[in-house]
């Protein structure tokens, strides 16, 4: 159980930190949101002519689809450092304030789950990106004093999971809005070539397929599945990945053809052995499988409603035919087409 979980969990590993060279650096090596590369292409060219901080960028989509890279990836093509943080880590004004204090004019500041900010710094920073200034308090009581700070022009980049959770006012400071989707098999397998060449892996054509197809669309778990297969290979093989050996591999950490991991199915089983397929509230599966709401909504479920396994109806979550089909289970009656 404990492996799957692994495997799609959605935050940053010491893995991924340790795999820097896993990350590309550059727009050309980054593989496949043609769309958003093509426009962030465009606007970072068109600062760097006028010499100017870049807009301000948004990066929204489920977890491990690559936000934090390509933040990465602009602060590298606008040649500028970048300051990285998160919205759980800064509690207070200063500490806002001292991830500001260290740009340069042009830097970029990341902050990564940036729904998560407090209410209070989410206000601080909105004459922070518009005018470039803030206006905090500092010290407590008789003490407390307002004090003026004026920052270089800068680009803020956000990313999360969630658009639908910042508020307006700090959507609306956002001039770039770039949605993540999932990735199709045709990048993931080329992704998957990629890694194998920076973990000096060998694998066939075959091989990337299988891991590509079994990625839920996702880099992240692709990076994931391949160090497994390759540790797989080398033990039980020559250390070169194939079809087989992938399909081998796989099935020990319970990930089926679909990509659906241990952790997918016991929230289907449970919502058609439970609750006859639903309609089920997100609460109610939740309390079933043992997982928050969170997760459920950022991990699993985008997933499941997007390859047509559950689908959302007014009155809660229900499982499709093809789910059911899927898991090779047989249902009294077939779902209203039009639900
Ligand atoms: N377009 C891509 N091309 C190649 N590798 C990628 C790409 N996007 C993501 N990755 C890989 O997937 C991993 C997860 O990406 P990350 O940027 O941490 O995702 P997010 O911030 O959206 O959760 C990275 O370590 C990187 O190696
Ligand atoms: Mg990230």
């Amino acid at each position: 159980m404990e492996d799957e979980k692994r495997i799609v969990e959605g935050q940053l590993h010491p893995e991924d930190v340790q795999q820097f060279s896993l990350r590309p650096r550059f727009l050309k090596e980054y593989i496949g949101q043609d769309k958003i590369k093509e426009e962030l292409s465009i606007y970072i060219q068109a600062a760097k002519m006028r010499d100017e901080a870049l807009d301000h960028v948004l990066f929204y989509g489920p977890p491990g689809l690559g936000k934090t890279t390509l933040a990465m990836v602009v602060a590298n093509e606008l040649n500028v450092n970048i300051q990285t943080t998160s919205g759980p880590a800064i509690e207070r004004s200063g500490d806002l304030l001292a991830v500001l204090n260290e740009l340069n004019p042009g830097d970029i500041l990341f902050i990564d789950e940036i729904h998560r900010l407090p209410r209070v710094i989410e206000e601080v920073l909105y004459s922070a990106m518009e005018d470039y200034y803030v206006d905090i308090v500092i010290g407590q009581g008789s003490g407390a004093h307002a004090v003026h700070f004026e920052l270089p022009p800068f680009t803020l980049i956000g990313a999360t999971t969630r658009a639908g959770m910042l508020t307006q006012p700090l959507r609306d400071r956002f001039g770039i809005l770039a949605h993540m989707d999932y990735y199709t098999t045709n990048d993931l397998y080329h992704i998957v070539e990629r890694s194998a060449k920076v973990f000096n892996t060998e694998i066939d054509a075959e091989g990337a397929l299988e891991v590509a197809l079994r990625s839920r669309g996702t880099p992240r778990i692709a990076n994931r599945i391949l160090k497994r297969v390759r540790d797989y290979a080398q033990v039980k093989a020559d250390g070169r990945v194939t079809k087989e050996l992938t399909q081998e591999a796989l099935s020990i950490l319970d990930i089926d053809e679909k990509g659906l991991d241990a952790i997918d199915r016991k929230l289907l089983l449970a919502m058609i052995e439970l609750y006859d397929g639903g309609p089920v509230g997100i609460k109610t599966i939740s309390v079933n499988i043992g997982e928050d709401t969170e997760t459920i909504e950022d991990m699993y479920e985008p997933f499941l409603l997007q390859n047509g396994f559950l689908k959302r109806t007014p009155r809660g979550r229900v499982v499709t035919d093809l789910a059911y089909d899927h898991l090779g289970i047989d249902r009294m009656y077939r779902l209203d087409e039009n639900l």
